[in-house]
């Protein structure tokens, strides 16, 4: 057994695969059939989930709801009171379409931070577009309002974000949006690297697809291309603006490493080896848990306990695997090693020599 392998730190369950929305960046809702609901996890197991996790972790772990749209699920204010009564710490993602009617129990519940995608705040167009459904910007923004409003005056501690994608379509939103957050109030926002939409939560459809023969699709390369000049200037404006007081979540090293993604992509892949075997733990709507959202789950846990699947053969063999992977969601907030304590440093200095040379060849 390797001695140095630490207990997850990235603990995510989606709930649900269901969703109301058809963004133009994911599969899930492509993929999801008519009867997903009558085989998700029951409250019940979900709660037996959180047992197996206590009596594994401790108290004081976090972990984040997500999906599909976790709200979807009528029940996830009882899991979070459960996890809340077991000393475990709640995040939730949110498309922000659909909670209207549950501002009260958000407040109320003990979700202690809840993260808004949002993807433009001049141009709504640009907004719904993303999201596939007309009206999704004015619903999500005026949850945002809603919440802050009811925030300040239950005097609550709900922690509110927001994460953007950067796309080709939105990059003259992304300034506008940080100024937004730091205006309102808001806690912080996170920038997220547009990840190949097949594979983005692609295993609900491909069952693992072939991750150490992976090429990004010409499409998506074309798109990075196109708008790597603009993206480089704007993640310069972000990183002025973090050390400006701006409440930007993405690290220094990541920013930076965002810069080198959008010179050139494969770049990446030759300095960041993925760490998500040694970090993530993301557990789906059916009890499948997975280290790494495009490969094989590692075990089930209705079936077993999570300490038994971390260490399994599975999650050895994937560990092994991520280290020939050619993907590039290593880069995604949730994979992307600097969020973690065990990030390695040499990754920074070779970074900063990249980037050096690219202003070189400006
Ligand atoms: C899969 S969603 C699940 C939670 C919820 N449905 C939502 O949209 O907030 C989690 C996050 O992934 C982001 N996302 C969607 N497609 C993506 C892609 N191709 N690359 C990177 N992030 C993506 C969404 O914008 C959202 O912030
Ligand atoms: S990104 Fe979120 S809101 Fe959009 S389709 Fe995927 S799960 Fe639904
Ligand atoms: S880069 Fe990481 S998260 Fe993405 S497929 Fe490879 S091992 Fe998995």
């Amino acid at each position: 057994m390797d001695k140095t392998l630490e207990k997850p730190q990235q603990i995510t369950f989606d709930i649900t695969d269901r969703c109301q929305m058809k963004c133009v960046t994911c599969s899930k809702w492509k993929t999801v059939s008519a009867d997903v609901i009558n085989k998700e996890l029951t409250t019940d197991e979900w709660k037996s989930v959180l047992d197996k996790l206590h009596n594994w972790l401790g108290e004081g772990f976090w972990f984040c709801f997500s999906g599909g749209e976790p709200f979807l699920r009528q029940d996830i204010f009882e899991l979070s009171e459960y996890a809340h009564s077991l000393g475990i710490k709640i995040a939730s993602m949110t498309n922000g379409f659909s909670i209207s009617n549950l501002y009260e129990k958000i407040i109320d519940s003990h979700i202690e931070s809840l993260n808004f995608s949002l993807n433009a705040i001049n141009n709504p167009l640009v907004h719904d577009i993303s999201r596939g459904r007309e009206g999704s910007y004015q619903k999500t923004v005026s949850a945002i309002f809603e919440l802050l409003k009811l925030k300040k005056e239950k005097n609550s501690y709900l922690g509110i974000n927001i994460a953007t994608i950067m796309l080709p379509e939105n990059l003259d939103e992304i300034v506008p949006l940080v100024e937004f957050v730091t205006k309102n109030k808001i806690n912080g926002i996170m920038f997220q690297l547009m990840d190949d939409k097949e594979s983005f939560h692609g295993y609900c459809v491909q069952k693992g697809c072939n991750t150490s023969s992976y090429k990004m699709p010409q499409e998506l390369r074309n798109s990075y291309k196109k708008m790597s000049k603009k993206a480089v200037e704007i993640i310069d404006r972000l990183i002025e603006m973090k050390r400006a007081g701006h409440s930007i979540y993405n690290s220094y090293e990541q920013l930076d490493a965002m810069k080198v993604f959008f010179n050139n992509p494969d770049d990446i892949l030759n300095d960041i080896i993925c760490d998500v075997g040694s970090t993530n733990f993301a557990v789906d709507p059916y009890g499948d848990v997975r280290l790494c959202f495009n490969m094989e789950p590692v075990g089930n846990i209705k079936e077993d306990l999570p300490e038994n699947i971390w260490v399994n053969a599975n999650s050895i063999k994937c560990r092994q695997m991520t280290k020939s992977c050619k993907m590039y969601c290593r880069m995604l907030n949730c994979n992307f090693k600097q969020n973690f304590a065990n990030f390695n440093k040499s990754f920074i200095v070779k970074c900063k020599n990249k980037l050096i040379n690219i202003l070189k060849g400006r």
